[in-house]
């Protein structure tokens, strides 16, 4: 840890104009990234609809489980629950890359009934095709480790990281709270496409889906022989449990009604909720270390989405002291930076225990950044950042 802060310390007047980049573990994950802080994101970036430089062949067609709707594994608006597809070709016919998409979580009956009207809550608005890019682009020269893997993007449209279970049906409002059945239907469906085949598997998700790959990593290394190499990564889903600005746990609050209202606590780790009450265990900071399959973990120390929405939510700063803020970090002044950092801290903190794991690695940068796999240019270009020589080199986009 003291190696985390001192490194990063050194390089921490860069900040703002670079990023400074920290990486452990194994090597068995090339990670990429190139920093794209100019750009600030909003929310809606989590789910890309759009990824510049996609090529056409690259869009994916959506499959709906029309079939699990009878075992219950539907959205929350009882609709069928959907993934993309893409063959892997060559060397990687039996190779798979199972990705869980993102797109936060709702945490009471009107926010999920809002919800029902987009794509995270009915797979009724999911766009039939979805471009695949980043880690899950089928070029070579852009991803030269997985192109030919058969790769998969599962739709995310629970509300609970793939992990809510209520048996019955809302009345009322019409919601079903059913994550945990999809994950189940769309694994049983994957196996039976040739997943029961794989050589190798990687569960991979962004943000909320980075939780659920938190959450699923060992029920799905469970699903495989045990020859079968399974490895996991979580990028942007290590959401931590943290004060905001106003000294309120509001993270945790909000947690803890997404894990009661939709019946999250029987698909959370037993080591954990055996512990400590239940919605902390949605909270990877208290499991990781139990988790025995190899987990590689990518997350920016000050992650944008993780400042807007844990550090200083609206609700917190009631004369928008923070917007400036929070919309271009150039604008922090001296005292917002300062928390900034504490923030940055608290993580580095909460992942120390991890970094003693023997099974996992991970790679903490310091970009205001939010899920970062997937983007073609920070997963992997000629102007990506390199670590140990394996692709890395700093530039700012
Ligand atoms: C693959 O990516 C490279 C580098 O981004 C690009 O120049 C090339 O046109 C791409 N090939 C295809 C078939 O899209
Ligand atoms: C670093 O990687 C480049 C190409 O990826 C290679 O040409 C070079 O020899 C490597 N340098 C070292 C020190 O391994």
């Amino acid at each position: 840890m003291a190696n985390i802060r001192s490194r990063s310390g050194l390089l921490w007047k860069k900040w703002g104009r670079e990023c400074m980049f920290f990486a452990t573990g194994f090597g068995f994950l090339l990670i990429v990234l190139l920093p794209s802080l100019n750009s600030w994101k909003k929310e809606s970036d989590m789910i890309p609809k759009h990824f510049p430089g996609t090529s056409p062949g690259d869009l994916v067609d959506l499959t709906l489980l029309q079939s699990s709707k009878v075992k219950g594994a539907v959205c929350l608006d009882g609709s069928a629950p959907g993934y993309h597809l893409q063959r892997g070709f060559g060397s990687g016919s039996n190779y798979w890359i199972v990705h869980i998409e993102g797109g936060g979580w709702c945490n009471t009956l009107e926010s999920c009934s809002l919800r029902k009207n987009t794509a995270l809550g009915s797979s009724t608005f999911m766009e039939k095709q979805v471009p695949f890019s980043g880690f899950l682009s089928s070029n070579q020269s852009q991803n030269p480790d997985f192109f030919s893997w058969n790769k998969v993007r599962i739709r995310y449209c629970d509300g609970a990281s793939l992990s809510g279970e209520l048996e019955d049906e809302v009345q009322g409002y019409g919601l079903f709270f059913r994550g945990q059945r999809i994950w189940r239907a769309i694994m049983d469906e994957l196996l039976l496409k040739g997943l029961a085949n794989a050589q190798k598997a990687l569960l991979s998700g962004c943000s909320a889906g980075g939780l659920a790959t938190f959450i699923h990593c060992d029920d799905f290394r469970a699903l495989l022989p045990k020859g079968v190499t399974v490895k996991c990564l979580a990028d942007g889903g290590f959401f931590l449990d943290e004060k905001d600005v106003s000294g309120k746990r509001s993270i945790k609050s909000f947690y803890h009604e997404v894990v009661s209202m939709q019946g999250v606590s029987k698909n959370l780790r037993k080591d954990c909720v055996s512990r400590v009450q239940p919605s902390q265990c949605f909270f990877p900071q208290e499991f990781i270390t139990g988790i025995e399959t190899p987990i590689f973990i990518v997350n920016s120390a000050y992650d944008w989405w993780q400042i807007q929405n844990i550090l200083a939510p609206d609700d917190a700063d009631p004369h928008n002291d923070w917007l400036k803020c929070k919309q271009d970090i150039y604008n922090c002044n001296l005292d917002q930076l300062k928390v900034l950092h504490e923030y940055r801290s608290s993580m580095l903190d909460a992942l120390e225990p991890f970094q003693h794991s023997k099974n996992g690695g991970m790679f903490i940068n310091s970009c205001y950044a939010h899920c970062q796999t997937w983007k073609d240019k920070t997963w992997h270009s000629p102007e990506s950042p390199r670590l140990n020589n394996k692709s890395f080199y700093s530039k700012v986009n």
